[in-house]
């Protein structure tokens, strides 16, 4: 398949984030037992990459203050890998203590989010990373980088492609092994995805870039589109479209992972993921949660 340049994958790494980047962002604490069992079930239902937890501080995300539990309970699949969060040395203790296979680093593509988000600049940020990654990598794990808001910032509004690409650039050059470019506040168009990526590839080969949409205003899929015909083949999702955004209270969340599976086969690319596996995990979360997975 080809749309508007460079003939797309056929074959695409789905990374499932709902169980961190989902679960924070809604109101409601699922209880920890629901957590593994939605980790479980979405590794069974095919996805080669579950984004388990976040070891960042339990007063910035209580929803997520369980982490430990989380990453200790779950059974982890052969083959399949699942990053948790981590902001500090402090969050790479615990998720050593904890097992993990794979860590993810955020940082933001501008200076304001990166002061409402973990209090410190974005230079601050690498500075904390240095170490985290050092470590992390003598301890075998896989490390993944996010830059957030990078293609528009809830408080200072729309994101030069070079500054977002810039801190993309530097994540990788500390030695992570994927960068997420993420529309943290799903305010992206085809045309500024094509926009950023134009620059990205200039710096970065696709097969180290991850997309990461949120489908605030109805344009994830298209943008995913945009992503493909870049040729790039790792996009993250969340089940049932989980994790409203704090910025756009009532708005979508997540692009859905059942969404974005579905889009994908219909092109004839191949994910190994079982749709309906997917949407039975996040009912079971419904089940296992009251009414907290809308
Ligand atoms: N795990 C648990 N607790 C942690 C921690 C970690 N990795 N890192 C710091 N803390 C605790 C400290 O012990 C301290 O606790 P106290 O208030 O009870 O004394 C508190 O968090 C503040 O610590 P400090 O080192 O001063 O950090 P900070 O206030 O500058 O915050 C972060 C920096 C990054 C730890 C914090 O802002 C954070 O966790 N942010 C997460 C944001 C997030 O997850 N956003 C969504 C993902 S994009
Ligand atoms: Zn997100």
């Amino acid at each position: 398949m080809t749309a508007g340049g460079a003939a797309w994958p056929r074959r695409v790494t789905v990374v499932e984030v709902g169980p961190r980047d989902g679960l924070q962002n809604e109101p409601e604490t699922v209880p920890t037992a629901a957590k593994v069992a939605f980790v479980e079930a979405l590794a069974a239902a095919g996805l080669p990459v579950v984004e388990t937890t976040s070891f960042v501080s339990p007063t910035a995300i209580p929803q997520l203050a369980d982490a430990d539990e989380v990453a200790r309970a779950i059974a982890r699949r052969p083959g399949v890998r699942y990053p948790v969060l981590v902001p500090n040395e402090r969050g790479l203790d615990r998720a050593l203590t904890a097992g993990v296979d794979a860590i993810a680093l955020f940082t933001a593509a501008t200076e304001t989010f990166s002061q409402a988000n973990v209090r410190g600049t974005i230079a601050e940020t690498f500075a904390r990373f240095r170490p985290v990654v050092a470590r992390a990598r003598a301890e075998g794990l896989w490390v993944r980088g996010y830059v957030s808001v990078a293609f528009g910032c809830p408080y200072s509004g729309p994101v030069d492609p070079a500054a977002a690409v810039d801190v993309a650039r530097r994540l990788a050059d500390l030695g992570c092994d994927e960068v997420a470019i993420a529309d943290t506040i799903g305010a992206a168009s085809p045309d500024e995805v094509a926009a950023v990526l134009d620059v990205a590839l200039g710096h970065l080969p696709a097969d180290r870039l991850a997309l990461h949409f949120h489908d605030t205003r109805g344009r994830a899929l298209a943008n995913v589109a945009a992503g493909l015909n870049h040729g790039i083949a790792t996009y993250d999702s969340a089940a049932g479209g989980l994790g409203g955004c704090p910025f756009a209270p009532g708005a979508p969340g997540n692009l859905g992972t059942e969404a974005l599976v579905a889009f994908l086969g219909r092109h004839g690319i191949e994910t190994g993921v079982d749709g309906a596996a997917v949407a039975r995990a996040f009912t079971g979360l419904r089940a296992g949660t009251g009414d907290v997975a809308r």
